[in-house]
């Protein structure tokens, strides 16, 4: 006897779920966990494709959506529910275990030696076989959550179905790709897009690319699997075919479609990422945080946001992120790697990458802080600055057209506008220090290596090539020639100059150097 439950509306529909709660955080319980241990569940991930249609030189699985490559969801998904984990890997392997490998611990790799089909792959995978359950997942769904793997696990326990897989409906039947879920006459299967002659442009029930199989029907079922004649594929797909055969179980559970978008093209990447920002905004908006313009802030999945914290327009927070509460990030500033502590305001159009900033202090507009750089409590840093590889002490300021490189600056030590370290000699970087409570006039050239001690003053213009005492005040600059009433005699010289200039030069010669 054949059962279908749970249909989507354009499928014969027995009884429609209610639609999931959709969080971002996955919000992991004891009790799914158990569940998913009790029903002696293995996942089986399809990662060996070749991503063709993603014309790309590089696997869709090792692109990253909100900074985490697409392969690395579903392991996350699968690791988090402690569900053992076995992955079918081909096109660029080592690529994708080198990755998987960084993360994540006791993942089983089955290799896919031709590129056949997903039917094929999960055949690839049967030696690994050892659980009771089944559930095979296409590695390209990043947007997956546990809510829905959950809702699948509870509908196939229920059931005692032999196969339990997901359908949507697809709201934009432009999109081509999906599997057709078609259910007429008590029969159930799918039919591939390219494969399918009826009408293609209305809604359609789709088939997600998760299901769980019981391992016996399974096994048998791949045994039997016949190539498409078109393609030569094997498609995992025809195992619905073959259940409706053997007059098998098969039950399905709708979930909604922006949930359960396949990559396939550059364009999907960029749907799926859009609908992820959308989700990490969403949190962080709960968690107290303020964006003005968030259809336009870019966050990565691992950033961290303090409660009251305003995240400007045009922001990017991207991968190993953390700000703190009470910050201000101003519009257009990028941030990687960068830690900054609560109540920092960064101004506009500031790139900060692996850099730590302290309470209270406060960098940019246009700063570029970078490469191991720490600024401690309340520093300020100005317009046009580049700190790189440098520690700026407490209450220390450089607020103007600056750069400091390989630097270790005290407290409160005020930097003049227009100064540089001369970190570089074209072979190597060498350390300047300054001490605590200096003052370095402006447009000061301090060669590095360099010392120069605690409460010293440097002149305007000066070139600083040679050790400072504490205390000192060090000048090293061309002395003043000043001649007095000479002003005019010269304006009258340029002129004369200008005037036998341009006697002597053709009007065509004066019109290109115009
Ligand atoms: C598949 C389904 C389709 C479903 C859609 C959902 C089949 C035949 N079709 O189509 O019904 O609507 O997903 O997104 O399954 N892979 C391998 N080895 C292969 C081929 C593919 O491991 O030989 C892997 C891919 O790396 C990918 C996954 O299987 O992660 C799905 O393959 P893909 O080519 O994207 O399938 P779709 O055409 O999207
Ligand atoms: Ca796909």
């Amino acid at each position: 006897m054949l059962i279908f439950y749970n249909s989507c509306q354009h499928c014969l529909s027995v009884r429609r779920l209610p639609a999931l709660v959709v969080r971002y955080r996955r919000d992991f319980n004891v009790g799914l966990r158990k569940k998913m241990a009790d029903m002696k569940l293995q996942a089986i991930i399809l990662a060996a494709g070749k991503s063709t249609r993603f014309n790309s030189d590089t696997s869709k699985l090792l692109t990253p959506l909100c900074g985490q490559e697409l392969i690395l969801y579903p392991v996350a998904l699968f690791a988090e529910l402690k569900i053992p984990i076995t992955i079918v890997i081909g096109y660029q392997k080592d690529a994708i275990i080198e990755l998987i490998n960084k993360k994540y611990t006791a993942i089983e790799y089955a290799e896919q030696q031709e590129h056949k089909g997903t039917g094929h792959a999960v055949l690839s995978a049967k030696n690994f076989f050892h659980a009771e359950n089944i559930l095979v997942m296409n590695g390209d769904m990043p947007l997956v959550n546990t809510a829905i793997i959950d809702e699948l696990v509870q509908e196939h326990t229920q059931r005692k179905a032999a196969v339990t897989f997901v359908t949507a409906d697809n709201a934009d039947p432009s999109l081509s790709g999906y599997g057709r879920v078609i259910k007429e006459d008590n029969k159930i299967e799918i039919i591939e897009d390219r494969h399918f002659t009826g009408d293609k442009t209305t809604q359609y029930c789709i088939n997600a690319g998760i299901y769980i199989f019981k391992r016996d029907f399974l096994e048998k079922s791949l045994d039997q699997l016949q190539e498409n004649k078109q393609s030569r594929e094997l498609y995992i797909t025809d195992i619905i075919k073959l259940a409706n055969i053997t007059n098998n179980t098969i039950t399905t559970v709708d979930v909604p479609f922006d949930k359960v978008r396949g990559i396939n093209t550059l364009k999907e990447l960029w749907i799926a990422e859009q609908i992820k920002r959308a989700e990490l905004i969403e949190y962080w908006m709960q968690q107290g945080v303020y964006f003005p313009m968030a259809h336009t802030v870019h966050l990565d999945l691992d950033v961290t946001i303090g409660r009251g914290t305003r995240i400007g327009a045009g922001v990017q927070l991207l991968n190993g992120t953390s700000v703190g509460s009470l910050c201000s990030v101003e519009p257009y500033c990028i941030l990687k790697n960068a830690s900054l502590n609560d109540n920092v305001t960064l101004y506009a159009h500031s790139i900060v990458t692996n850099a730590e900033i302290h309470a209270y202090s406060q960098v940019g507009p246009f700063a570029h802080v970078h490469s191991a750089t720490t600024i401690k409590q309340s520093a300020q840093i100005g317009n046009f600055v580049e700190i790189s590889r440098t520690t700026i002490g407490q209450e220390s300021k450089a607020k103007h057209l600056t750069f400091l490189g390989d630097a270790t600056i005290g407290s409160k030590v005020n930097i003049g506008a227009g100064t540089i370290t001369c970190n570089y000699n074209g072979v190597s970087k060498h350390k300047t220090v300054i001490g605590d409570e200096t003052h370095i006039g402006s447009n000061n050239s301090l060669v590095a290596p360099l010392h120069i001690g605690s409460a010293v003053i440097t002149g305007a213009g000066s070139t600083i090539n040679h050790n400072v005492p504490d205390n000192a005040l060090a000048i090293a600059r061309a002395m003043q020639v000043t001649k007095e009433n000479y002003a005019a005699q010269l304006k009258e010289r340029y002129v004369y100059n200008q005037h036998v200039t341009q006697s002597n030069t053709s009007p065509q010669e004066n019109v290109s150097e115009l």
